[in-house]
């Protein structure tokens, strides 16, 4: 068999001829495609506004100046997260907080609450995985000590809580569009959304160095611009965007009963979310020899992630903190091939494969 990747981005035939059609246009910045694509993103996601920028960093640190962030505020944030979450708290000039996991990868409302300062202006929910986090416990934490709610959405577009699409629940959330993602532009892209007109129009403004109009700068911002290309490409992806999701649904459904009985923990749906599978993180103990055994039979895996934020070297500076669930799940997780790309065969190919390395 041939070798078998973590992901495969879909590259058909209508997201060639929508490139084709972009570059003929010769409108590439925040152009048409841009604009159609925030409006359909806007209305998938349940939101008033949605604003395109080039990475899931860049979304998320907007979001925290639109949400008038300031030196010296503390973010509550799961150290369990991809760093770009970090990064951009402290790039905005805040200072994270770092919050312990609960059994599902989410932040820990109950640990979250001891981790509050008269400092702490938010908190930012990270739906790791593409599993919904806690939404009403955060939401209810939030509400509590009148905190802002930014939600890191960029493992889990689709992802739904109650019915209702994650994104939607905070003041605002961040989205990524990385090639890897359960929607992609095939390249770098992020997006805000928001449901408050201001937080909106700042983004906008931040996007494009602050500008209030052609010739004037209100604030400093950067060049975080979106373009054309990518937007037809992900226009066409958010049509599939759904039946992606549920294939990856569908698959996660069939290692659960192919990996059955092994001495590992499979990722298991949380009440009241939709998970989206984003990526398929089972935990074993035997974790480095078992990622081995697969690669020796072409079988990619990863490990998201495996050094903690909190003991990450570009944070030392900040005072230490014990976060036992964090440290555990580090040790233990392993990511295993997923994505609508794949075909049965090769789930059951990676499952074939982790029995007989259990013996089973
Ligand atoms: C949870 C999380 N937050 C933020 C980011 C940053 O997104 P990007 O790579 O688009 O900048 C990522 C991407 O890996 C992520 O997984």
């Amino acid at each position: 068999m041939s070798p078998i990747p973590l992901s495969r981005p879909v590259v058909d035939d209508e997201v060639k001829r929508a490139v084709a059609a972009v570059l003929d246009s010769r409108q590439y910045i925040l152009g048409p495609e841009s604009k159609a694509f925030e409006a359909e993103l806007a209305r998938y996601l349940g939101v008033r506004h949605a604003v395109l920028t080039n990475s899931g960093t860049a979304a998320l640190w907007m979001a925290f100046r639109a949400l008038g962030v300031k030196p010296g505020d503390e973010i509550l944030v799961p150290s369990h997260t991809a760093f770009p979450t970090i990064e951009a708290v402290c790039f905005a000039e805040a200072t994270p907080v770092f919050v312990d996991i609960d059994r599902w990868y989410g932040v820990d409302p109950a640990d979250a609450v001891t981790k509050i300062t008269p400092r702490t202006v938010g908190v930012v929910p990270v739906h790791m995985y593409g599993q919904p986090v806690d939404v009403d416990g955060v939401s209810a934490l939030a509400s509590r000590f009148g905190l802002w709610m930014l939600e890191d959405c960029c493992q889990a577009i689709g992802a739904r809580w109650h019915g209702r699409c994650v994104g939607s629940f905070g003041r605002a959330a961040a989205f990524s569009f990385y090639p890897s993602k359960n929607l992609t532009v095939m390249g770098d892209g992020g997006l805000v959304v928001s449901d408050d007109d201001e937080i909106a129009a700042r983004c906008r403004r931040l996007r494009d160095h602050g500008r209030l109009n052609k010739d004037v700068h209100s604030e400093i911002g950067f060049n975080l611009r979106f373009n054309d290309v990518q937007a037809a490409i992900g226009r066409v992806g958010l049509r599939s965007l759904d039946a992606g999701n549920d294939r990856r649904r569908a698959l996660a459904a069939r290692y659960r009963e192919a990996l059955s009985g092994l001495p590992i923990e499979l990722p298991e749906e949380r009440p009241h979310a939709r998970h989206v599978y984003h990526l398929y993180v089972i935990r074993t103990s035997k974790r480095t020899e078992l990622a081995k055994f697969l690669a020796g039979r072409g079988i990619a895996t990863g490990i998201h992630y495996p050094l903690a934020s909190h003991k990450q070297p570009a944070v030392e500076h900040l005072p230490p903190v014990s976060l036992p669930t964090t440290e555990r799940a580090v040790d233990e997780i392993l990511t295993l091939p997923m994505s609508p790309g794949h075909t049965e065969a090769e789930i059951d190919e990676v499952a074939r494969a982790v029995r007989e390395f259990f013996g089973g």
